[in-house]
C-alpha cells in the first residue's frame, strides 16, 4: 500500500468573503485543537487581498494560509496579476494552480499551470495543482486520459511531496452537490497516485492527493475514507467555520 501522506484540508473562498468573513477564522482557529492538529493540516485560501490579514489574525494558530493563483513570473508589467514571491513575502505557504475556474474562465492551459507551479516552488511555496474532468468527458468514458493529460503537462520540474500537492475535481461536481461514487474517486485516486509516482520516482507515494468537489460536513467521511485521498479541497463549504471544521472533524 502507499504510503500515507499527512491529511490537507484546504478551503478555498474563490471570490467569496468581504473583511467581515475574516472573523470565521477566529472561530477555526478556536476549533483546531491540538488533538486534531495532530491528525491533518489545515489551509484557507482567501481572496489575495485578505492573505496578509489572515495571517496575522492566524498566528500561532497551526492554520496555514494560501493563495488561489499566481502568475509564472516573478515580478513584471502584468497588471493585476500577483507573483509567487509576493505571495511568500507576505506569508502564505501554499498557492492553488490550474483550478478548473482559472482554466475555463481565463483560459489556462497545463503548460500554463505548470510555469505556475514551477514558480510558486521556486518561491518556497507549496503548488497544490487541480485536475479533472467535465461531465461530456466522464461520460464518454475519457476521465482517466484527461485527468492524465493534465497532470503530465501540469506537472513542475523537481516536485517533491513536500512541495506538490495534487487536488482531484471533477468539474461537473463543483458547486453542484453532486459528487462521485466512492469507488469511482477511488479508481480516480489510484489512477493518479500511479501517476504521481511514475512523474517523481520516490516522491509520488507520499504526495497528498485531495479530493474536491461538493465535499460538505454530511459526506466528508465517505470521501476522506477512500483510499489515496489524503484530504480535500472545499470550496462553499469553507466559508463557514461550523462546516468547514465539521469536515476537518472526520480527521480526529
Ligand atoms: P465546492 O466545494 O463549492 O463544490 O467547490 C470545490 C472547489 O472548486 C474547491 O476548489
Amino acid at each position: 500500500m502507499a504510503n500515507s501522506p499527512r491529511p490537507l484540508v484546504a478551503g478555498n473562498w474563490k471570490m467569496n468573503g468581504l473583511k467581515a468573513a475574516l472573523t470565521e477564522l477566529t472561530a477555526m482557529a478556536k476549533a483546531y485543537d491540538p488533538g486534531l492538529q495532530g491528525k491533518a493540516d489545515l489551509l484557507i485560501c482567501p481572496p489575495s487581498l485578505w492573505i496578509p490579514a489572515a495571517v496575522s489574525q492566524l498566528q500561532g494558530s497551526g492554520i496555514a494560509i494560501g493563495a488561489q493563483d499566481c502568475h509564472p513570473q516573478p515580478h513584471g508589467a502584468h497588471t493585476g496579476d500577483i507573483s509567487a514571491p509576493m505571495i511568500k513575502d507576505a506569508g502564505a505557504s501554499h498557492v492553488i494552480v490550474g483550478h478548473s475556474e482559472r482554466r475555463s474562465d481565463h483560459g489556462e492551459t497545463s503548460e500554463m499551470v505548470k510555469a505556475k507551479a514551477e514558480a510558486a516552488m521556486a518561491a518556497g511555496l507549496v503548488a497544490i495543482v487541480c485536475v479533472g474532468e467535465t461531465q461530456d468527458e466522464r461520460q464518454s468514458g475519457r476521465a482517466k486520459d484527461v485527468v492524465g493529460e493534465q497532470l503530465r503537462h501540469s506537472w513542475p520540474m523537481g516536485a517533491k511531496a513536500s512541495t506538490l500537492v495534487i487536488a482531484y475535481e471533477p468539474v461537473w461536481a463543483i458547486g453542484t452537490g453532486l459528487t462521485p461514487t466512492s469507488a469511482d474517486v477511488a479508481d480516480m485516486h489510484g489512477f493518479i497516485r500511479q501517476e504521481c509516482e511514475r512523474l517523481a520516482p520516490g516522491q509520488g507515494n507520499n504526495m497528498a492527493i485531495l479530493y474536491g468537489g461538493s465535499v460538505k460536513p454530511q459526506n466528508a467521511a465517505e470521501l476522506m475514507n477512500v483510499p489515496n485521498v489524503n484530504g480535500a479541497l472545499v470550496g462553499g463549504a469553507s466559508l463557514k467555520a461550523s462546516d468547514f471544521m465539521a469536515i476537518v472533524e472526520v480527521y480526529r
